[in-house]
Parts: structure tokens; sequence; C-alpha cells
């Protein structure tokens, strides 16, 4: 059977489809795999491609909540080499961020406690990065994104903007502050989740992804101190070092210098980037509507 694929002209994708044969192959003969398991299974793969949409991509989420993505993420950023770690994108990037000046709400009016991020982008030096495009997109109060939800057509996005970082690596915005979420159990991915007793929820945190001209795209996320799933995330997301302590402040005065009008919570984070080409990933809608 492996050598059915002798003729691919490609080394690479040769090498890939032996691999996978094998491994599948692998699979059958150690579970002695039924037929009804086996049509299981097809019948799940099914479902999980026909749940996916423009704004929704249930692929991403089985590969996220089997571990794979967090695998892929690790074989290719072995060396980090005191670079800020990376973690998966997750599947609610939908890449429709708007630039937004510095110190702007990216809520969009969405009931929560505010809260300040103030970030800092240097090299591996500590050499501030100016001009580095930040795209941000997190839950909101209830852990709903806004792509999950039924207005989001009309009303587009709440709680993601994308930002710009100045001569001094710096880039600010004003937000609320997330909370932890299941990720959708709506479809047979959540469905798996929850017959084999697993829970389906996610530490709360910020998405970031980083993009600078002869840097390496890094793609993580901060995480909420504190949050009681930082060591059960159901997508194996979570690294020490992306955990913040994320400051109660009732000063009257952000630091931006603009008021505050109730006590809010301060997340302060810096990044360092890696040198290296790469290629931001693409975002899912447009992956979705296009490929
Ligand atoms: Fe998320």
């Amino acid at each position: 059977m492996i050598s059915s694929f002798e003729q691919t002209p490609d080394p690479r994708v040769k090498f890939l489809m032996e691999q996978l044969v094998k491994s599948l192959h692998d699979f059958v003969r150690k579970t002695d795999l039924t037929f009804d398991e086996w049509g299981y299974a097809i019948d799940f793969l099914t479902r999980v491609g026909q749940k996916c949409s423009g704004s929704r991509q249930e692929f991403i989420l089985l590969s996220d909540v089997l571990g794979v993505s967090m695998l892929v993420d690790a074989v290719n950023h072995r060396e980090r080499e005191g670079a800020t770690d990376t973690t998966v994108l997750g599947p609610f990037y939908v890449g429709e961020h708007r630039a937004m000046p510095n110190g702007a709400d990216i809520s969009a009016g969405v009931p929560g406690e505010r809260m300040f991020v103030q970030s800092r982008v240097t090299d591996l030096g500590g050499k501030p990065l100016a001009g580095v495009q930040v795209d941000v997109w997190h839950a909101d109060d209830h852990g709903f994104y806004d792509s999950q939800k039924p207005a989001y057509e009309q009303e587009g996005p709440s709680s993601r903007g994308r930002f710009v970082t100045d001569a001094d690596g710096r880039f600010f915005f004003r937000t609320i502050l997330p909370c932890s979420y299941p990720i959708p159990t709506d479809g047979p991915v959540g469905e798996m989740i929850l017959q084999t007793r697993r829970h389906p929820m996610r530490p709360a945190h910020v998405h970031f992804l980083l993009d600078g001209p002869g840097y390496e795209p890094l793609v993580t996320h901060v995480f909420v101190e504190g949050d009681k799933y930082l060591g059960s995330d159901v997508v194996f997301g979570v690294k020490p070092e992306l955990i913040s302590r994320i400051e109660k402040r009732s000063d009257a005065v952000m630091p931006d210098g603009k008021s505050a009008d109730a006590p809010w919570h301060l997340m302060s984070y810096e990044f360092r980037m890696k040198p290296g080409q790469g290629r931001a990933p693409r975002p899912i809608m447009a992956a979705t509507e296009h490929a």
C-alpha cells in the first residue's frame, strides 16, 4: 500500500502520505477496529465538516481538543531562544480586525469589568520594535466570541481589533476582563468532549497575533492568573510563561492619562519576537470561503 505513493513528484507530499497511511493502518491493527466503529468515525468526520461555515471552524476545534494543534506548535518552535512562548491560534481568528489607534476601546459597549491592556514588543535583545501589527481578540463577559453570535453579520466585530506598535514598541487598548469559557458544545467536537466526560472549558485569556517584517509571526495568548482551569485547558494551550497577574486598580486615571469611571483591571505583558521570515496564519473566514 505504501509503495502506491512511489511516483508522487513532491518528496515531502510522498513522505507525508506514506507516514499518514502507516499511522492509520497501525491504529486499525492495534484497535481491531470494527465496521461499526469505522462507520461512526466516517459519520463523525462528515459532521465535523458539515458544521464548518464562514465563521466557524470545527476542524480546528477538533485538532485543538486532540492536542494536535499544540503538538504542531511545539515541533515548529523547538528553539525559542528567549522569544515569547507560542500557543494555539484557536478557531475564532476571523481576520476582520479593524486597525485602531492606541488607547481605543475594542469592547464595542459589551458589558463587563473594565480592563486596560498595556504592552511593549521587543526583539530578543530588548530593542523596541516599532510598526509591529498586533491583532487581539478575546471572549466577552459570558464566554462568547463575537463571531459566535447570530448578530455578528449585522453588528460587526467586538472584543477584537488591530494595533500597531509605536516608536517605543508600545501598544495599549481598553476592553473588558475576559472570563473562562466552554468551547462550542453544540457540534460533534463538543459532543465528543461531553461523551468522554472531559470538561469543555478554557481558562480566561486574550489572544495576540504579532506580525512584523523580519520577525517570525508570534501567535500566543496571555492567560489570567488564578483562573481555575489553568491546569486543565481543554485545548492544552497553557504555558507558565504566558500566565499574567491582572492587577485590580482604583486609580482615577488609566496609564494613558484618561479618566477611569469605575475600578478597573490592568494587564501588562511584554512580547519578545524572534528574527525570521514566517507568515502570519490566514484568517479562518478567508480560508473557508476562498480556499
Ligand atoms: Fe480563546
